[in-house]
């Protein structure tokens, strides 16, 4: 049997390329190697608050994304998180067995917490929410980007705990990174990770951006006072671009310290803007034709959903057995 793996994204903001080289390109690239599902995670997406239109929205953008990035809904489930109701089953019998000092001390938690006057319960649980989305289908391997993999430690925390108490029943999942672009940073801000809830106009590549934004957001990008590259003295935002450049292409590292070498940054931000454009265009394509095809999101959806629930209903059912609930 084929190992499962599991991940998700928010359906808030708009996805750019950190999402893309982070998570969603891994997910392409493994897809016939595992039994896939791949969530859009709207219950987290209401710890903000969401313009209920607008979500209802983002819920399919997304989804048309992750077929126009080249998921195949015929090898993997492509479901909605809210549609599975075990998801939220599953998160209550999990926050009963986790710590609240576990969750205080997730760095997530706190950037978000303190930039609010009043936080949200949701907030606060978001990690168990998203340890019950993987154990529930009992996931050996978890493709996320760098800023996930403290909340993938939480997971396997909260399901080795759960064994120990009432006896084995959760697989204790792993996590998988891209080894280029696991954290790609805003370009406005090369100190700060690229993030869909930013606002800058030149922080982030959207995924959807026309090719003319991409590369006046990219020739904008902040770099460093030397006049052209040096890998010895290179600052965060020089190097940033670099590493997009390279996980667009798939070059050895190597190969991209001979070609960018000496180049101006002027140059060089014009070949990282070509890349991306390259690849992102494709896709934009494919998506247009997605979303122009009446019915065909909300039958992978449904199927989805329709696919993984039984499994879902399964961990439900043994975890209720174990704690003594009433089945
Ligand atoms: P989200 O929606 O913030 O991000 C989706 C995915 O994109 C990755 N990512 C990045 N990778 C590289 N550079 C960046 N700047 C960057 N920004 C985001 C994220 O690591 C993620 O893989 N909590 C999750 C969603 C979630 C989930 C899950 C993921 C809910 N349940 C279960 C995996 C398994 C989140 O907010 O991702």
């Amino acid at each position: 049997m084929k190992t499962r793996v599991f991940s998700g994204m928010q359906p808030s903001g708009n996805l750019h390329i950190g999402n893309y080289l982070g998570a969603l390109k891994n997910w392409v690239r493994i897809q016939s190697d595992y039994e896939c599902i791949f969530c859009i995670v709207d219950l987290h997406a209401i710890t903000a608050y969401q313009n209920p239109a607008e979500l209802r929205a983002k819920i399919e953008e997304i989804a048309a994304l992750y077929l126009a990035a080249g998921i195949d809904p015929g090898e993997c489930s492509i479901m909605v998180q809210s549609s599975v109701h075990a998801h939220a089953e599953l998160a209550w019998m999990l926050t009963c067995v986790t710590p609240v000092g576990w969750l205080e001390r997730m760095t997530q938690y706190k950037a978000k917490s303190a930039k609010l006057e009043s936080v949200g319960d949701g907030i606060l649980q978001y990690p168990v929410l998203m340890a019950a989305d993987i154990l529930l289908y009992q996931a050996g391997i978890v493709p996320v980007g760098e800023d996930q993999a403290q909340h993938l430690e939480l997971t396997r925390d909260i399901a080795q705990r759960f064994n120990s108490l009432y006896g084995d029943t959760f697989v204790v999942p792993g996590t998988s990174l891209p080894a280029v672009g696991a954290r790609v940073m805003g370009l406005d801000d090369p100190t700060q990770k690229m993030s869909k809830s930013a606002t800058g106009a030149n922080h982030a590549v959207a995924l959807l951006d026309p090719p003319d934004r991409i590369r006046k957001t990219i020739m904008r990008a902040t770099t460093d006072s030397n006049p052209a590259v040096d890998f010895e003295t290179a600052g965060p935002g020089v190097l940033n671009l670099i590493s997009i450049y390279q996980a667009f292409s798939g070059s050895a590292d190597d190969e991209v310290k001979r070609h960018f070498t000496g180049m101006r940054y002027g140059d060089l931000k014009k070949q990282v803007a070509e890349m991306v454009i390259s690849h992102v265009e494709p896709f934009q394509q494919r998506y247009r034709q997605i979303v122009s095809e009446p019915g065909y999101l909300a039958g992978v959806l449904r199927e989805g959903a329709e696919r993984v629930a039984p499994i879902a209903d399964d961990t439900v059912r043994t975890v209720k057995q174990r704690m003594g609930l009433y089945t």
